[in-house]
């Protein structure tokens, strides 16, 4: 049974869930936060590897989200020295498996599964949330009514996250049931751009229009390394990487995944403009 918990990007679309589930269990969490605010997170920052060790230091299980940076299957490796006895949850993603073993997705795992005395590995598919987040869809939906991003009319299986949260819990408190394990976690359904926008559409009572630009447009005016990262995503979706579904929440949780139908009914106010 584990005690202690780090949650890393704890105020990310993940790690919020997963702290408010351990919170509401009663397991003690430190919440790491670059930023941190208030006397229930503590500093943890990529940038500042005095941070992990302080952090990471005599907990037993460690929620960890990578960082999207080069630097990644390093700095990755680092936390897990820094307390290489606890049991780590990486956040990974859906298809990593079928990546060869220099990429970059891969590195960071192997970083986690060659050091860490005892991991669980989650790899998602798209979480519903990038929808009514402000660094993704959010003001394109909400102000522009469009849903743009370069899919090729393949289809996604779009996740909550709360569900990803909810697994993460589970290898979180009883390592001994999700040791070694790497979980595939999706939503019931893998729907196109063109189908969400469809459900956004019937839900808002507006049209959501779906657009599917080029790779090379989507990664306009992005740094070289960030271009090639989302370059080689979009070409997995293209190519249904992320298409394919998984019964990991039901089986770990015993509930049925969040479909995108009530996720959108359930944040319509998101993507309102007042008077809208
Ligand atoms: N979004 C998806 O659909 C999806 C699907 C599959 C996999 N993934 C993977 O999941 C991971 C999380 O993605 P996301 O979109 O969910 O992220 P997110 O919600 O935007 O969270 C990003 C987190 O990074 C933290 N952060 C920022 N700068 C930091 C720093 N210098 N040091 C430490 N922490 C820092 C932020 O917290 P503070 O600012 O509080 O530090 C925040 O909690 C990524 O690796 C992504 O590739 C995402």
């Amino acid at each position: 049974m584990t005690h202690t918990i780090l949650v890393t990007g704890a105020r990310g679309k993940t790690g919020r869930e997963v702290v408010t589930r351990l919170r509401r269990a009663g397991l003690p969490v430190r919440a790491g936060s670059s930023r941190p605010a208030g006397t229930d997170q503590v500093r943890f920052d990529w940038d500042d590897p005095a941070t992990w060790r302080e952090a990471a230091a005599g907990v037993d299980a460690v929620y960890l989200m990578r960082p999207d940076l080069p630097a990644a299957p390093d700095l990755v490796a680092g936390v897990v020295e820094a307390n290489p006895d606890a049991h780590v949850v990486l956040l990974s993603e859906q298809g990593a498996e079928t990546l060869a073993p220099d990429h970059w997705t891969r590195r960071v795992e192997d970083a986690v599964v060659t050091r860490a005395a005892s991991w669980t590995l989650l790899r998602p598919s798209w979480f519903h949330q990038i929808l009514t987040d402000p660094r993704f869809h959010l003001a394109a939906v909400r102000d522009d009514r469009v849903l743009s991003l370069s899919s090729g009319g393949a289809p996604l299986a779009w996740v909550d996250a709360r569900g990803i949260a909810e697994v993460a819990v589970a290898a979180l408190r009883a390592p001994d049931d999700h040791r070694g394990r790497a979980y595939t976690i999706t939503g019931p359904e893998a729907l196109t751009v063109e189908a969400v926008a469809k459900e956004l559409s019937a839900r808002l009572g507006h049209e959501i229009r779906a657009e599917d630009p080029v790779p090379q447009e989507a990664a306009d005016g992005l740094d070289p390394w960030t271009a090639g990262i989302l370059d080689d995503l979009y070409r997995r979706v293209r190519e249904g990487g992320f298409a394919e579904l998984s019964p990991t929440v039901k089986l770990i949780t015993g509930r049925e995944p969040t479909s995108l139908g009530a996720f959108i009914d359930a944040h319509l106010d998101a993507w309102r403009t007042p008077g809208g």
